[in-house]
This record gives C-alpha cells, structure tokens and sequence, in this order.
C-alpha cells in the first residue's frame, strides 16, 4: 500500500510534471491512490504519495470515482463560496476555504481520453484542491497568514502529543 506523505515533506511544495503517456504505469498508479485514499478522503494528488506527476483522482459523496489527468481549469464561476476543507497530507486540520463555487475543468482519463466537466458543490471544491497540489500550493496556503500560522500552531502542538 503506497503511504501518503504530510505537512513538512518538501515534495508537497513541487509543481509536478505532465504526464507524457497513458500506460499501464499510470492505470496502476490510479488504482494504487484509490486503494490508499480508502474511505478516509474525496480527493489525492499523485505528489501526496510520492509520484510528482499531474494526475489526481476524486470520489466525492454521491460520485463515481475519477481520474484526472494533465487537468486544467478553463473557468471559474465570479460566485466564490466558504467551505470547510481537510487534506490527507495534513491529518487533523480541517478549515473553511472561500473559492469559486463553480468549475470546468478538462483533463484525459486514465485510459487517455479527453473530457470537460462542470463541476460544483463538493466536487468543484475537491478539483480546485487537488489541482492546487499539482503546483505546490496547500488548502491552508490559501488562508490569510494570520489564520494560518495560528492553525499551523495548534496542529503542530497536536503532531507533537
Ligand atoms: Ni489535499
């Protein structure tokens, strides 16, 4: 079972690299991240497990699982919307993030075929928070730094206990 990396790995800060071909490699990789999510998250990022690569994979509540891979955002609706967020790389810490309510996305899926999808609620949110791990940017990253560094606080003083 491939292990999830958390807060403090510098892998988290990476922009990861497109992937260049849709072979077994990458099914399997998809398949592997499933398996390590389990039921214990909606979204992962390949980076989160150690694979730098643009491919994230979501299955938000009452979804079909997905793969995304070399994602874009083409649109984002003006309407932005709080909503409380938690990642697998930072166990515990869950938070409200405000972003657009609304996304289309493109990406290919793990069998090399191109699609668009429009995208809100619950889903929206875990596209623009997997997309964001692609470059290196974290949920709490998207907070003010005062909110941050008082969350980063008390998480720390959770890791140490
Ligand atoms: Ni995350």
């Amino acid at each position: 079972m491939l292990s999830i990396i958390t807060l403090g790995d510098p892998l988290l800060a990476k922009t990861s690299s497109l992937v260049p071909d849709f072979d077994d490699g990458i099914r399997r990789l998809a398949a592997q991240m499933f398996e390590a999510m389990g039921t214990k998250g909606v979204g992962l990022a390949a980076v989160q497990v150690g694979a730098a690569v643009r491919l994230f994979i979501t299955k938000a509540p009452r979804d079909v699982p997905r793969v995304f891979i070399n994602p874009d955002i083409l649109v984002t609706s003006l309407e932005e919307e709080p909503l409380e967020e938690g990642c697998l790389s930072v166990p515990g810490l869950y938070t409200e993030v405000v972003r657009p309510a609304s996304v289309r996305v493109q990406a290919w899926n793990e069998k090399g075929r191109p699609f668009t999808l429009t995208a809100e609620g619950i889903l929206a949110r875990v596209i623009q928070h997997e997309l964001d791990h692609l470059n290196g940017v974290l949920f709490i990253d998207r907070l003010d730094a005062k909110k941050r560094k008082r969350l980063l606080v008390s998480y720390d003083e959770k890791m140490r206990f």
